[in-house]
């Protein structure tokens, strides 16, 4: 890796302001002091800037309890971000693998491996997403039995030109439905209950393919294990 980029993945730095640091002489290799930005480096380097060793963090995998008012996107704006909660050496670096909306609650995944974030959402690698909603209206008998064809068969969203993805729908009681989708559209679950009729008045995901939150409290994060990583291959 060329050692402007080496300063900008381990330090606060910018790419232009790793090379002006590079130019002022504050870095060495090897305990050689460096000022080309094209130098290349590796694993076995030791890079130093201003006597520091610096150490590069390989790709990262988190999943976190969403609480609400919390929004998934990178940018700062209303809300408070999830990568405010991450307690990362720059997590700001981490997004979120589909996005919840700022009252869903529940499992976020966050990642800075691009690949990884593609194979668990696009559509084609038929990852499963389990949502619980509370609706303001019950859902039982004839009407639950016509919703439940309904979202096996795929709705048309309005505004949309595909139906949704078969999706798999059941009530734990009248009000309280688990749903399972392999897919994310925007407002997903929310739309498809507006589609039937209904209002989702709280939802929370309570799984993302085999990775569910065990005792992660609301707020609380953790890193996915390697075998974890491995299972969205
Ligand atoms: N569907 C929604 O409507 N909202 C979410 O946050 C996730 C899925």
């Amino acid at each position: 890796m060329r050692l402007d980029r080496f300063l900008a993945e381990t330090t606060e730095l910018t790419r232009s302001l790793a090379k002006k640091a590079l130019h002022r002489g504050e870095v060495s290799v090897n305990g050689e002091v460096i000022k080309q930005p094209a130098s290349q480096v590796g694993e076995s380097d030791r890079v130093e800037w201003d006597g520091q060793p610096l150490v590069l963090v390989g790709l990262r995998y988190v999943m976190l309890n969403k609480p609400t008012g919390v929004e998934c996107s990178a940018r700062r704006g209303l809300y408070p971000r999830v990568v405010e909660f991450i307690d990362l050496p720059k997590a700001e670096r981490l997004q979120a693998v589909g996005r919840l909306d700022v009252d869903t609650t529940g499992l976020v995944l966050l990642t800075d491996d691009g690949q990884w974030s593609h194979r668990v959402t696009a559509p084609r690698k038929r990852c499963a997403k389990v949502y619980r909603a509370t609706l303001a209206e019950p859902l039982a008998g004839e009407a639950l039995a016509a919703a439940v064809k309904c979202f096996e068969e795929g709705i048309l969203l309005e505004g949309e030109e595909k139906p949704t993805l078969p999706a798999r729908l059941v009530m734990r009681n009248d009000y309280e439905a688990e749903l399972t989708l392999y897919e994310g559209r925007y407002h997903q679950v929310k739309r498809m209950f507006a589609a039937i009729g209904n209002h989702v008045t709280a939802l929370h995901r309570e799984s993302v393919g085999p990775l569910t939150l065990g005792s992660l409290e609301l707020g609380e994060w953790r890193e996915l294990s390697p075998d974890e990583v491995a299972m969205f291959a």
